[in-house]
């Protein structure tokens, strides 16, 4: 093994890159090139995690392709050949693009004819209603009640203001805390960043976002730390009741997680017994128990042919469902935006019989057309079966990229659940030190696969540390998504992320 490429000091670049400099340089490469045909005026959410200089936040505006059309498991640029989708946006598109989903078309032009809105303030509407049946069957009645909205930031947002007006009407005004973890993510608006602990998403707001309500526990992952599983699972116990303890119990709302989580860290399941062990802590204090399934739930994570939709139901431990939850993504495949915040029976029971109504609502909750596409993504995933296709080629992805991958020098840990695997890279294997930020390695392999392998996956940084460092890659394909297509998504991103550390390291 080489010398690996330094950040550290621009003057010993040069004379560190071998001749394959020109296809990794830290200035543009070869992909940044390509892209450059394309419309750089485009935004993207998070540039500061693949396009910035990281020490002082300056933003490089992103050069994105242009697209013309997208259809099936693929995207066509203006210019250049075909891309592979290996992660439908982030994660979002579970049916693939385009007219290959008559159904979802044709409900969304229906009801576009029928009702296309209709306050919620106002009416009801049948398309609503029905999903709401639909989502609270989805959990055995667990769920009692839906509020539908736009993005998963606004589902994230309006839990916490149910938690904190729920303790109110119940006697408790003084439950104003909520509990969340470090490095995870639960959407943009102030009150789910405040919650969220993603260093560098939060970095540029922390002066408002509010540090004297949340708090931040340490996230279960299994891979970072140096303990026997078993000491580990009680360690993390042991911090949630002892920052419990600090924070006093009876002044706490809620407790927020991702059961899977996503982009913070990269594909990441907990370990058996931790769910539970969270729930049994929160119900003994009177906390609310919030699970954040915006990215792994509605059948992203399915493991089994029989498995439900949402992500909690994947483990094997008793009665681990929620108090509330929060959906958006594959929803609505992103035919429309649309997100949900579901509530327990029991929540829906008392909001009846105390006669009160959640003081919280968007001009477009609850919209008919948004509800339609959302019942003709439900019902095409259910009339295709396709859970089990998304355990089946889950299985597979995960077997191939761990076979491929995982005696790579540079690969930490390969993980996930269904169709939702991330691949965490490590400038040491034994140590399982991060590369440096600067070194943008996620971008880089993102930038290589869409230039020369055609095929896109997420990239994301920050699961390492507390400093934005620890570079991921996630793979999320479509439910309906073949083995032929697994196999080949799987060679492309092989093919590249062996291109980038064979340009980083010297020979
Ligand atoms: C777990 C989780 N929660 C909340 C959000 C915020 O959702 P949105 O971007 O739709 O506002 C995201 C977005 O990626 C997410 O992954």
């Amino acid at each position: 093994m080489g010398q690996l490429l330094s950040t550290s000091s621009s003057s010993r670049r040069s004379h560190l890159l071998p001749s394959s400099a020109s296809k990794a340089p830290l200035g543009k490469t070869e992909a940044d090139i390509l892209l450059s045909d394309s419309s750089s005026e485009l935004s993207h959410p998070f540039p500061t995690e693949t396009n910035n200089d990281n020490s002082t936040n300056t933003q490089t505006p992103p050069l994105l392709p242009l697209l013309k059309k997208a259809k099936g498991h693929y995207y066509y640029p203006v210019s250049g050949p075909k891309i592979l989708d290996a992660c439908g946006g982030a994660g979002v598109a579970c049916l693939g693009h385009g007219k290959s989903n008559k159904s979802v078309i044709k409900a969304i032009t229906t009801q576009l004819s029928t009702v296309q809105y209709a306050s919620y303030a106002h009416f009801r509407v049948d398309p609503v209603l029905q999903l709401e049946k639909f989502l609270c069957e989805s959990t055995d009645g667990k769920m009692g009640k839906m509020y539908l909205m736009s993005s998963g930031s606004e589902a994230v947002e309006a839990a916490l203001k149910f938690a904190l007006e729920y303790h109110a009407w119940n006697g408790q005004p003084e439950r104003v805390n909520i509990i969340s973890r470090s490095h995870s993510y639960h959407g943009t608006t102030i009150g789910s960043l405040s919650a969220s602990g993603h260093t560098t998403r939060r970095q540029p707001f922390t002066s408002v976002l509010n540090r004297t309500n949340f708090h931040h526990l340490p996230p279960c992952n299994p891979y970072r730390s140096p303990l026997p599983r078993e000491e580990y699972l009680s360690s993390l116990l042991t911090s949630l009741e002892s920052l419990i303890t600090t924070i006093s119990p009876s002044t706490i709302a809620a407790l927020i997680l991702e059961p899977i989580v996503g982009a913070a860290l990269g594909c990441v399941p907990p370990l058996p017994g931790y769910l539970s062990g969270i729930k049994s802590f929160c119900h003994t204090h009177g906390i609310l128990l919030i699970y954040d399934e915006v990215m792994c739930g509605m059948g992203r994570t399915a493991t089994s042919p029989s498995h439900h939709l949402h992500a909690y139901q994947s483990f094997p431990e008793p009665d681990i469902s929620p108090d509330m939850m929060t959906i958006a993504k594959s929803f609505s495949a992103s035919y429309l935006p649309a997100s949900a915040l579901l509530i327990s029976t029991p929540l829906s029971n008392f909001l009846t019989s105390h006669n009160k109504v959640f003081t919280h609502g968007h001009t477009n909750q609850s919209h008919p057309v948004v509800a339609s596409a959302c019942l003709a993504v439900q019902g095409t995933i259910q009339s295709r079966n396709l859970l089990s296709n998304v355990a089946a080629q889950g299985g597979l992805l995960l077997h191939l990229l761990q076979k491929q991958l995982s005696q790579h020098p540079n690969v930490g840990d390969i993980r996930g659940r269904g169709l939702f695997v991330g691949i965490e890279f490590i400038a040491d294997k034994t140590t399982k030190q991060p590369f440096e930020r600067e070194l943008d390695i996620a971008g880089r392999v993102h930038k290589t696969a869409l230039k020369n392998w055609q095929v896109l996956v997420y990239a994301s940084q920050g699961c390492a540390d507390d400093q934005g460092r620890g570079d991921v890659i996630m793979v999320m394909p479509a439910y309906d998504v073949t083995a032929k297509e697994i196999r080949e998504m799987v060679r492309r991103i092989v093919g590249a992320v062996r291109e980038v550390f064979d340009s980083l390291w010297v020979a």
